[in-house]
């Protein structure tokens, strides 16, 4: 039985899976690993604070959200490919992992903040 994502653990082992993935991935992995050159020690603790904010209320990420991604799409043109990517990877880890109501308004939060990106890059209106 699943249980809903409602703690720092569960936001932790689903950030770190889900980067594992990403790394795997044949689209999204040389995106990360050779232009964004990710350091994922530095970054995972930024991923866990930004979850936490989302589903848990935390109020300890202070970024900018499109910041990197702005940056890296003037290196790779960033496209709707690669975020259908992202978002799939990103469901299948949740649901692999979870179930619940904070679980489906992960889904939710990931779906409506990449529009927003795609938007600003002037990839859909
Ligand atoms: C094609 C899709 C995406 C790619 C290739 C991508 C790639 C990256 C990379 C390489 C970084 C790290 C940049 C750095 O620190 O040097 C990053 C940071 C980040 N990404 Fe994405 N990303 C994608 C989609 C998304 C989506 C949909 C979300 C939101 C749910 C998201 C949320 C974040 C956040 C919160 C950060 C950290 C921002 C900060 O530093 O405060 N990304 N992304």
């Amino acid at each position: 039985m699943k249980t809903d994502i409602t703690t720092n653990e569960h936001i932790e082992e689903m950030v770190k899976s889900f980067y594992q993935k990403i790394f795997a991935d044949d689209l999204l992995g040389p995106i990360f690993k050779d232009i964004a050159k990710l350091d994922l020690e530095q970054h995972l603790p930024v991923m866990y604070k930004f979850w936490g904010m989302l589903l848990l209320g935390q109020k300890d990420y202070k970024g900018d959200p499109f910041e990197p991604h702005r940056v890296l799409n003037s290196k790779v043109p960033l496209d709707q490919e690669m975020f259908d990517r992202w978002l799939s990877l990103f469901s299948q880890t949740v649901d692999d992992m979870y179930e619940g109501p904070t679980a489906e308004r992960a889904k939710m939060m990931a779906e409506s903040i990449a529009d927003g990106f795609l938007m600003r890059f002037g990839i859909i209106s």
